[in-house]
């Protein structure tokens, strides 16, 4: 490293520091494979939605819509709440890190329910805020007594993925609903993956002035790159975000795309519905071969791996046959690999690919 790079860099501020470096001409590996390891939504948009994308195009010259108005209008008349208590990001990811940016100051605390969306972990750091991590102890009730009055009680807020990413189980909204009744804290709920389970907490926001509910069309809607997300809240609440925000954080063509697909959510059904069968299908076939799959309730599977391999190594053998699943080695999670619902043609790559494993190790396949 030269003396100026190397004087250059030691300004950075000590969390940018902390932070490693991505590897420079880090290779895309999905190039040419099964990509179940980031939880798309491999679908293309439905032919209505691409055409407002194509047609936003047009505008390219313009800024988009300060303030997002008309598409805070229709999420507004699409969800049945008010516009002010409704705001839109690039991505729930932009949302999440507003509310670290507005509610954490360097030594605060936020607290997360763990295993859960390792993303808030380096949003905590990034703030110098102190990561409280809680355990889940029953994956479909939370532990009350630990978020009221144990480590979670001096958190400036409280994360709670519903349906929880990486385990994909689900807690019901009268219990999530307990806990706002009882806590005096923000409760932050990203509902990324809420329309493949059987309830939304949208309606809670209305009772509860201590929370704030995020969704995403980077799951169910195949929006991933377009980058449309969401957040509802007290008009207060919104409006301070609101004020932090970005000047035109989100382009014409998510724009476009987002009101498209708020007026064309029917569209999705069928799409909603082969994800919740063949979740259940690829989840019978990887218990018949010998792995423990958690219940899921989002477009993807848990699996603890068979006896024998641990998570990193499935995953880098099914990288060897092209196809791509995540592997958490924190939080215990070190003998499970998490696998998307993707297309029939793509689970039926993977399930043969876990088969041909299996043989070559010796075990069932
Ligand atoms: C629980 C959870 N929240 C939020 C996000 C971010 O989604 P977006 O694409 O809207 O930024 C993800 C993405 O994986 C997620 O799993």
């Amino acid at each position: 490293m030269d003396a100026k790079l190397q004087a250059m860099l030691s300004s950075l501020s000590p969390v940018a520091r902390e932070l490693d470096a991505l590897p420079s001409g880090r290779p895309t590996p999905d190039n040419g494979c099964v990509k179940l390891n980031t939880n798309e939504n491999p679908f293309p948009l439905p032919g209505i939605v691409m055409r407002s994308a194509i047609a936003a195009l047009e505008l390219q010259y313009l800024y988009p819509e300060d303030d997002n108005v008309s598409l805070r209008q229709a999420a507004a008349a699409a969800y049945g709440i008010a516009t002010d208590c409704v705001m839109a990001g690039n991505g729930s990811s932009e949302l999440l890190s507003l509310i670290y940016r507005a509610f954490l100051a360097p030594g605060d605390g936020v607290a997360m329910m763990s295993p859960g969306f390792s993303f808030n972990r380096k949003l905590a750091m990034l703030q110098g805020a102190r990561f409280i991590e809680i355990p889940w102890s029953e994956p479909d009730c939370l532990p009350m007594d630990e978020l009221l009055f144990g480590a979670a009680k001096h958190a400036k807020f409280i994360l709670l993925a519903n349906p929880n990413n990486p385990t994909g189980t689900f807690v019901p909204l009268a219990e999530i609903e307990r806990l706002l009744i009882r806590s005096d804290r923000l409760i932050v709920l990203d509902e990324a993956y809420v329309d493949f389970a059987p309830e939304d907490g949208l309606r809670l926001v209305e009772r509860h002035s201590n929370l704030l509910v995020l969704r995403t069309f980077s799951k169910s809607y195949s929006a991933a790159g377009i980058r449309v997300g969401f957040g509802f809240g007290h008009p207060e609440l919104i409006g301070r975000l609101r004020n932090i925000q970005n000047v035109f954080n989100m382009n014409v063509v998510a724009h476009a795309v987002g009101m498209s697909v708020l007026a064309h959510r029917d569209a999705y059904e069928e799409n909603h519905r082969h994800v919740r069968l063949e979740r259940q299908r690829v989840a019978a076939a990887l218990s018949e071969f010998g792995f423990s799959v958690t219940p899921s309730h989002a477009n993807f599977l848990l699996a603890r791996v068979p006896v024998g391999q641990g998570g990193r190594w499935w995953q880098a053998a099914l990288e060897d046959h092209k196809v791509l699943v995540a592997f958490f080695p924190d939080a215990g999670l070190e003998e499970c690999i998490r696998v998307s619902i993707g297309t029939k043609r793509q689970m039926d790559a993977f399930l043969p690919a876990v088969g041909s494993i299996l043989k070559k190790v010796g075990c069932r396949g």
